[in-house]
C-alpha cells in the first residue's frame, strides 16, 4: 500500500508537468515546524503537490537546508525556507494554507495531554502571527493535543478578531489511513477502495472509528474483530511511540496523512466538488463545541460538517463513554488561551 500511495503522489507530480500550462491557481502552503520529524517529510510531499505554487518552510532553526534539499526536486513548486521568528511573517504572508506541525512529539509512556504544557505555548504564538500576517488561511493544526490545540487556536484567533470556523481543522487524518489500513488488512478487501469514517476527537478513546459505515462493507468480521480494529487505530499512535523507543512518534504517517489532507483543503480552494474528509472542527453534531466528523471543503474551508450518520451499539457507547474526555480537552485548551 505504501507503494501504491506514493506511486500516486509521484502520478500526480508527473501530470503537473503535463499540464503546467493549466488553469489551478496559484497557492501558497506554510509548515510551521518543517524542520521536524514530521515536518521534512510532509514539506517532501506538499513539494510534489502539483497545486502548490509556493512553499514556505518555517521552523525556529535548520530550515534553510530542508528548503534546499527540497527545491531541488524538479517539481513547480517554488521553495523558500525561514528560520527564527523575526522571518515568521514572511513565510506566512498571502498563505492560502498553514499546516502547523510544531511542537514536541510523545516518548513511550506519555499521553498526547502530557505535551499540553509546550505545545500550547507553541501554538499559542503560531497563531497570533497567522491572525497577524494570514488572516485568511485554512490551518490545519497537527501539533498535539489536538483536541486542545484546536481550542486554543480559535481563541487566539476570537482575541485577534479573525476566528472564521470555516478555516480551523484538527487534523485527524491519521486515524482514518490507520483505521482504513488495518480494517482492509482484517476484511481481506484492497486497502486502495476502502473508506472508513472516525470521528470524535484525536487521544486514545475520544477516537472513535465507524467500522459500521466503512466500505466496501463485509459480513466477515465478528464484533471480536471490529472491537480489536477499534482499539488498534485508538492505540496506533502508541504503537509507533513504543516501536521507535524513545525516538518520537508517527512522522512518516503523519506527513503523509497531512498531505493527503492538505491537498483535499487546496482542491476544496479550488473549487474542486465533493471533498469529503474527516476533521476536528467547530462543530454543533453533538453538544460540545469542536467534533471530529466527516466535512465537506470548499472554497470558504469547510462547506458542511456531516452529522455521524446511523451507528452500531457499540460506536453509541464509544460516543457516550468519549464525551467527558474530549469536552475536558476542549475546555482545557480554552482556559490556557484565557489566561495566558
Ligand atoms: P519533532 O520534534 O521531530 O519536530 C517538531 C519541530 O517543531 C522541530 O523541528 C522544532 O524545532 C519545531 N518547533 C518547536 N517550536 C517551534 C516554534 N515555536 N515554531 C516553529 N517550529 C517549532 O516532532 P514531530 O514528530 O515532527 O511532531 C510534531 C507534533 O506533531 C507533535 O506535537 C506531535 O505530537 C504531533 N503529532 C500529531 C499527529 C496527529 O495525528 N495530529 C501524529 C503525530 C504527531
Amino acid at each position: 500500500s505504501m507503494f501504491r500511495s506514493m506511486e500516486s503522489v509521484l502520478r500526480r507530480a508527473a501530470d503537473a508537468r503535463y499540464f503546467s500550462s493549466g488553469a489551478a491557481p496559484e497557492r501558497k502552503v506554510a509548515i510551521l515546524g518543517a524542520a521536524g520529524g514530521i515536518g521534512q517529510p510532509l514539506s517532501l510531499l506538499m513539494k510534489l503537490n502539483p497545486l502548490v505554487s509556493q512553499l514556505s518552510l518555517y521552523d525556529i532553526a535548520g530550515t534553510p537546508g530542508v528548503a534546499a534539499d527540497v527545491s531541488h526536486i524538479n517539481t513547480a513548486a517554488q521553495v523558500a525556507g525561514f528560520a527564527g521568528e523575526d522571518q515568521l511573517g514572511e513565510a506566512l504572508k498571502d498563505s492560502d494554507i498553514v499546516i502547523i506541525p510544531a511542537g514536541v512529539p510523545r516518548k513511550p509512556g506519555m499521553t498526547r495531554d502530557d505535551l499540553f504544557n509546550i505545545n500550547a505555548g507553541i501554538v499559542k504564538s503560531l497563531c497570533s502571527a497567522i491572525a497577524k500576517h494570514c488572516p485568511h488561511a485554512l490551518v490545519n493544526m497537527i501539533s498535539n493535543p489536538v483536541n486542545s490545540t484546536v481550542p486554543i487556536a480559535a481563541e487566539v484567533f476570537k482575541k485577534m478578531g479573525t476566528y472564521d470556523e470555516k478555516k480551523l481543522f484538527g487534523v485527524t487524518m491519521l486515524d482514518v489511513v490507520r483505521a482504513k489500513t488495518f480494517y482492509a488488512a482484517k476484511a481481506g478487501v484492497p486497502v486502495a477502495n476502502v473508506n472508513v469514517p472516525v470521528v470524535g476527537g484525536h487521544a486514545g478513546i475520544t477516537i472513535l472509528p465507524l467500522f459500521s459505515q466503512a466500505t466496501p462493507s463485509v459480513n466477515s468480521l465478528s464484533h471480536e474483530d471490529i472491537k480489536a480494529l477499534t482499539k488498534r487505530t485508538q492505540d496506533g499512535g502508541t504503537e509507533v511511540v513504543e516501536a521507535k523507543a524513545g525516538k518520537g512518534s508517527a512522522t512518516l504517517s503523519m506527513a503523509y496523512a497531512g498531505a493527503v489532507f492538505a491537498d483535499a483543503c487546496l482542491k476544496g480552494l479550488n473549487g474542486v466538488p465533493d471533498v469529503v474528509e474527516c476533521s476536528f472542527v467547530q462543530s454543533n453534531i453533538t453538544e460540545l463545541p469542536f467534533f471530529a466528523s466527516k466535512v465537506r471543503l470548499g472554497k470558504n474551508g469547510v462547506e458542511e460538517v456531516y452529522g455521524l450518520g446511523p451507528l452500531s451499539d457499540f460506536e453509541k457507547q464509544g460516543l457516550e463513554s468519549l464525551k467527558e474526555e474530549l469536552k475536558a480537552s476542549i475546555e482545557k485548551g480554552i482556559k490556557f488561551a484565557k489566561e495566558n
